[in-house]
């Protein structure tokens, strides 16, 4: 295995956007900065979607703003259309994460248009973030199962893949949006598709629903992928997608990478901290469970590199 891995943190996206209390910009710029301290490279900090639809991701553009962009960190914000990517590029966004769907119904609850619409949409905006020097992540919803139509076909996932990385994206990550993917369905959708598009051209999303986020990283791992999404403290899930609970958690990730060898360049202090102070703000803390462990790890010894 090559020994570097990127956590995607999606904690500040993912995790709030249907958390029962709702954050102020501050406090959500709070917790961005205090991952990024913790040397998380690369942070999904806001969305660019309707307030009315989701309430928690407003003014995200004013979060945007305020980011510090010097640092190590770099940003990226959520968009589910074209009115997104031209708010996120009007706000300076240098990185957005187009959503599209491998099912119908999935498709037309978040973003209400059905899945080619999407993928014009993504394409669309592929093209004009080129000219506007703007990195393009696709992200695709429901990848393995769906709360509609049930498992997805992976032929559907083939098919996307072959459009989308033969053209050159930046990276395509598979969301397992509601938790419903098991490790030997990890396995058999990535093994095949890394080994015909190359493993870096892929990154993956897991929730937790069903307890096997972990394990299903793991599995992903085995296939070659090195980019996880993941969310601090376990927060996280989708308003539209019934069913869905909190992401993996960054810390159980962290220290998992860790213990086999792989490095993430995360500093343990810094992420306990992130990782309390998300606690603090959400007043929930559904997952991580490797934390306690770890908190007990740091009062052994100072911060560690993870
Ligand atoms: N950002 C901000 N506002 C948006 C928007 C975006 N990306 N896309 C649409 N809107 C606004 C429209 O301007 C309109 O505002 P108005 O009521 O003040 O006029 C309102 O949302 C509804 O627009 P409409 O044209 O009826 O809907 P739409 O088909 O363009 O798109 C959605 C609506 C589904 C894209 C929008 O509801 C949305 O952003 N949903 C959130 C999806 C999401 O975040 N899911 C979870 C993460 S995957
Ligand atoms: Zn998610």
């Amino acid at each position: 295995m090559a020994d570097r891995v990127t956590i995607n943190e999606v904690g500040p996206r993912d995790g709030l956007q249907s958390q029962s209390r709702m954050l102020s910009v501050s406090q959500r710029l709070q917790l961005v900065r205090a991952l990024a301290a913790a040397g998380i490279s690369r942070i999904e900090a806001g969305s660019f979607v309707s307030p009315k639809a989701v309430p928690a991701m407003a003014d995200t553009d004013k979060l945007l703003q305020s980011l510090d962009r010097r640092g190590t960190a770099s940003y990226s914000f959520l968009i589910p259309n074209m009115k997104g990517y031209e708010l996120a590029r009007n706000a300076g966004a240098e990185s957005v994460t187009m959503v599209i769907y491998a099912s119908e119904i999935m498709a037309r609850k978040n973003a209400r248009m059905g899945m080619a619409d999407a993928e014009r949409a993504a394409w669309k905006i592929i093209d004009l973030a080129r000219a506007d020097g703007i990195e393009v992540i696709v992200i695709v919803a429901v990848a393995f199962g769906c709360p509609f139509e049930g498992v997805v076909n992976p032929g559907t996932v083939h098919d996307i893949a072959t459009r989308f990385v033969a053209a050159g994206i930046h990276r395509l990550v598979l969301a397992d949006t509601i938790g419903a993917a098991h490790p030997a369905q990890v396995s058999a959708l990535l093994t095949p598709l890394a080994r015909h598009h190359g493993p870096g051209a892929f990154g993956c999303h897991f929730h937790d629903t069903r307890a096997m986020a972990l394990a299903n990283v793991y599995a992903a791992l085995t296939a070659g992928v090195r980019w996880f999404d993941s969310s601090i403290g376990g927060l996280g899930g989708c308003p539209f997608a019934p069913g869905a609970s909190g992401n993996v958690a960054t810390e159980d990730v962290v220290v998992m990478l860790r213990q086999m060898g792989l490095e993430t360049g995360i500093d343990a202090a810094g992420l306990l901290a992130a990782s309390d102070l998300a606690t603090k703000l959400t007043g929930t803390a559904p997952g991580g469970r490797v934390r306690e462990w770890l908190r007990g790890q740091l009062t052994k010894s100072e911060s560690r590199k993870l």
